[in-house]
C-alpha cells in the first residue's frame, strides 16, 4: 500500500434498507480507524440515515444541472445538505445503462465540485476494449474529458476509481498485476504534468473485490484501496476488506 491514506468505499448500487443501514453502520463503526477512510455510497434515500450513524457517505451520482425542471434528478447541493461528502461520477453502469458520455460525466464532476462534494471519477474498459489493446486510450479519454473541461488541477480534490467493466459483478477480478499496471498508467499520465498531484491522488480499484483477494490488490504500490460492490452489502466481508487495507 502506498503512503497515501487507504480508502475503502462501498457502492451499494440499487440495494439497501433501513435494516441494512443499522447492521452495516454498527459493523463499520467497529472497524473504523484513523488509518483508513471508509465511505459508503447507498441509494439516495439512505444517505442521511447512514450519515446520522457516523458513517462517511456519498451519492452514486448527481445531476450535472443546477436546480430546476429535471424530474427525477437529484441536485448536488441537496445531496451535500443530506450529509454527503463524496459522489461517484461516471460509474460504468451509469455509462452503459443510462448512456452517460465522457462529456456528461465531466459536467457532473464539475457540478459536484461546485457544491463542495468530492467526485470519485469512475473509469475502466470493456472486455472488448481490453482484448483489442484499447485499455489505456479508453481510460485516458475518460480522464481527459475532465481535464479538458476543468484543467488538471481539478483532479486534486477528487478520487479516481479504476473499474474494469469485465470485472464488475462477474467474479473475474483483475489480477493485482493487471490492476497495478492501469493504476500506474493513470498516475504516470497525471505525473507527466504535475508529479505532486499524481503522488497525492487516491486511485481505487473496483471489480469483484472480496475478503480473499483484497490484501493482494491493496499491496500494490499504486492501488490505494477499493470500490466494493457486492461484498459491501455483507457486514463480515466488508469489514474484513477494511481490515485488509
Ligand atoms: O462500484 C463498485 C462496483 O462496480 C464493483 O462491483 O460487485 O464487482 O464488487 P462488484
Amino acid at each position: 500500500m502506498a503512503m497515501r491514506k487507504p480508502m475503502i468505499a462501498g457502492n451499494w448500487k440499487m440495494n439497501g434498507s433501513f435494516e441494512l443501514v443499522t447492521e452495516l453502520s454498527s459493523a463499520i463503526n467497529k472497524v473504523k480507524s484513523a488509518k483508513i477512510d471508509v465511505v459508503v455510497f447507498p441509494p439516495f434515500p439512505l444517505i442521511s440515515l447512514l450519515q446520522q450513524q457516523g458513517i462517511t457517505v456519498g451519492s452514486q451520482t448527481v445531476s450535472e444541472h443546477n436546480p430546476g425542471a429535471y424530474t427525477g434528478e437529484v441536485d448536488a447541493q441537496l445531496i451535500k445538505q443530506c450529509g454527503a461528502h463524496y459522489t461517484l461520477v461516471g460509474h460504468s453502469e451509469r455509462r452503459s445503462i443510462y448512456g452517460e458520455s465522457n462529456q456528461r460525466v465531466a459536467d457532473k464532476f464539475a457540478r459536484a465540485q461546485q457544491v463542495g462534494l468530492i467526485p470519485v471519477l469512475c473509469v475502466g474498459e470493456s472486455e472488448q476494449q481490453r482484448v483489442t489493446g484499447q485499455t489505456e486510450s479508453v481510460v485516458a479519454a475518460q480522464i481527459d474529458a475532465v481535464i479538458d473541461k476543468l484543467g488538471l488541477a481539478a483532479l486534486k480534490d477528487s478520487v479516481i476509481a479504476y473499474e474494469p467493466v469485465w470485472a464488475i459483478g462477474t467474479g473475474k477480478t483483475a489480477s493485482p498485476e493487471q490492476a497495478q499496471a492501469v493504476h500506474k498508467f493513470i498516475r504516470d499520465k497525471i505525473a507527466a504534468s504535475d508529479s505532486d498531484l499524481a503522488q497525492g491522488l487516491t486511485i481505487l480499484y473496483g471489480g469483484s473485490v472480496n475478503e480473499e483477494n483484497s490484501e493482494f490488490l491493496f499491496a500494490q504500490p499504486d492501488i490505494d484501496g477499493g470500490l466494493i460492490g457486492g461484498a459491501s452489502l455483507k457486514a463480515d466481508s466488508f469489514t474484513a476488506i477494511c481490515e485488509s487495507a
